[in-house]
């Protein structure tokens, strides 16, 4: 009864998860999908400790270690800044990742001894394996794209690691070798050595991947955190962290798809072919040599017979905190008459949809909100294009240049617009580390300054006008 009850809140859960999951594909809907997907765990998280109360088994470590992680993770959610989000979920599954690898392994030692029907054994014991490896590689992983993605100076470049491949070839296969042994023997010391060979191979996997490549290299870790978290559900038998798992699993495969399209990258290459920030060999004063700066003045000048306008936002956008500012001109420029619209790079900034939500913050209309491949083949009849704080998704040398390190990756084509305002604070390059030559193209102009700032000039320049 207690069992059927249980089974009840977690059908209840998953189902909470899965529309929760539809309701978060649309702006409009996706807050609702965020809470239904909270309200989702919190029922599961309720009805397992109910089950382990009425099985009369220790409550006490569950509830102490509840509440530390909802401390931390309450300071870290209020405090955290959007620009940092990306870092933030590259914790969570790593922490995910290694939650697996402790409960599988605590069940392991507990269950040493206990004497079930060989059959279950044996898939409980590949589940554990599988607990271990999947968590232990996400957990060093996703340590190591954190520390990237926060741009800790030691991090930032690959360590040089002599036959990087053939090491990480070598370590998988002594890894599987390890699991079989360990998955024959049931012996929890070979699951810890195991679990060190994985946490090994974790912080080779992710080394060398930099520059570009990083949000599929989040999106693929959360991938394999909601894949140690299923496996860690048949290793407990719990189904609701099974269909949770999966659910985490399988929304991070399609994700890791959708960007590798995005960046024309196929995960193969990304995973293996190392990339190396900012190995551009041009020389960047030759580059900017013929670059040409203006003023919120001028810029307000042009704008004032522009009739159609166009805004590509990018990470400075974000870090500026601009949106609001942006959304004013945006609307000032409409009453004069002209259409306003956003390209909408699907890696700008540093997270999926990044753009979208900073924009839907400000609540610009959504409908003015156009993706690249809509935007792209119309961006010769723009009269005036503001690039707010993004570089590497307006930059040219991704079409023309196939030794860059962002070669092949889909771009806003926005030189191809009339006149192209650049607003960024210097000439320094985005997150691929590499020169733009869209700031110094005949029909750029840039606008050096805080994001936030320069919009607020050219606002005030436009009702001086
Ligand atoms: P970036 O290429 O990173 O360029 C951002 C630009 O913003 C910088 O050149 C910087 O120039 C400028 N900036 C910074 N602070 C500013 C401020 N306060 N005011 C004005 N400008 C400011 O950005 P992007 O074009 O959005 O491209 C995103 C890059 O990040 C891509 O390479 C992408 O692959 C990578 N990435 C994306 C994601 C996801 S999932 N979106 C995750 C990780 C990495 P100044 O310093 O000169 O101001």
């Amino acid at each position: 009864m207690e069992t059927a009850l249980v089974n009840t809140a977690y059908l209840v859960a998953a189902s909470l998860f899965i529309l929760g999951l539809k309701q978060m594909g649309r702006p409009r809907t996706a807050v609702r999908g965020n809470l239904m997907g909270a309200l989702g765990m919190a029922i599961a998280v309720v009805a397992t400790l109910v089950g382990i109360w009425r099985r009369e088994e220790p409550l006490g470590y569950i509830i102490f270690g509840t509440i530390i992680g909802v401390a931390v993770g309450a300071v870290l959610a209020n405090r955290i800044q959007m620009t940092a989000m990306p870092q933030l979920v590259a914790l969570f599954n790593g922490f995910g990742g290694g939650a697996s690898v402790f409960v599988a392994g605590a069940d392991l030692i507990q269950s040493t001894g206990r004497v079930p029907d060989p059959q279950t054994q044996l898939a409980v014991l590949i589940a554990t394996a599988l607990s271990g490896v999947i968590g232990a590689v996400t957990f060093w992983g996703s340590l190591v794209a954190f520390g990237k993605l926060q741009e800790i100076s030691w991090m930032k470049k690959p360590f040089h690691v002599p036959a990087q491949q053939l090491v990480n070839a070598s370590l998988a296969a002594f890894m599987v070798l390890l699991a079989v042994f360990m998955v024959m023997s049931g012996s929890p010391l070979m699951y810890v050595v195991l679990v060190i060979v994985a946490s090994v191979l974790g912080l080779c996997l992710v080394n060398p991947i930099g520059g570009a490549d990083m949000p599929v290299v989040i999106a693929l870790l959360n991938s394999y955190s909601g894949l140690a978290a299923a496996a860690t559900g048949f290793v407990i038998d719990n189904n609701v962290l099974i269909v949770a798992g999966s659910l985490v699993g399988a929304s991070g495969v399609i994700l890791t798809n959708l960007m590798c399209k995005a960046m024309n990258r196929s995960l193969f290459n990304v995973l293996f072919g190392v990339m190396e920030a900012g190995s551009s060999g041009d020389d960047v004063d030759d580059i900017y040599a013929n670059v040409r700066s203006t003023s919120a003045e001028e810029v307000a000048m042009i704008l004032e017979t522009a009739e159609r306008v166009v805004f590509v936002p990018g990470y400075g956008m974000a870090v500026a905190q601009a949106q609001h500012a942006v959304r004013n001109l945006g609307l000032m420029l409409e009453e004069k008459g002209a259409s306003i619209e956003y390209a909408i790079h699907p890696v700008a900034g540093r997270m999926p949809g990044h753009m979208n939500v900073l924009l839907a913050e400000a609540d610009v209309d959504y409908e003015q909100l156009k993706e690249m491949d809509v935007i792209n083949p119309t961006l010769e009849t723009v009269d005036v294009a503001i690039v707010i704080g993004a570089n590497d998704v307006v930059n040219p040398v991704a079409r023309t240049d196939p030794k860059s390190p962002i070669a092949g990756m889909p771009i806003i084509d926005i030189d191809k617009a009339r006149t192209v305002v650049v607003i960024k604070r210097s000439l320094s390059p985005g997150f691929a580390g590499i020169p733009n030559p869209l700031f110094a193209m005949e029909n750029t102009l840039m606008l050096f300054g805080d994001g936030q700032q320069a919009v607020l000039d050219i606002v005030t320049a436009l009702k001086e006008s």
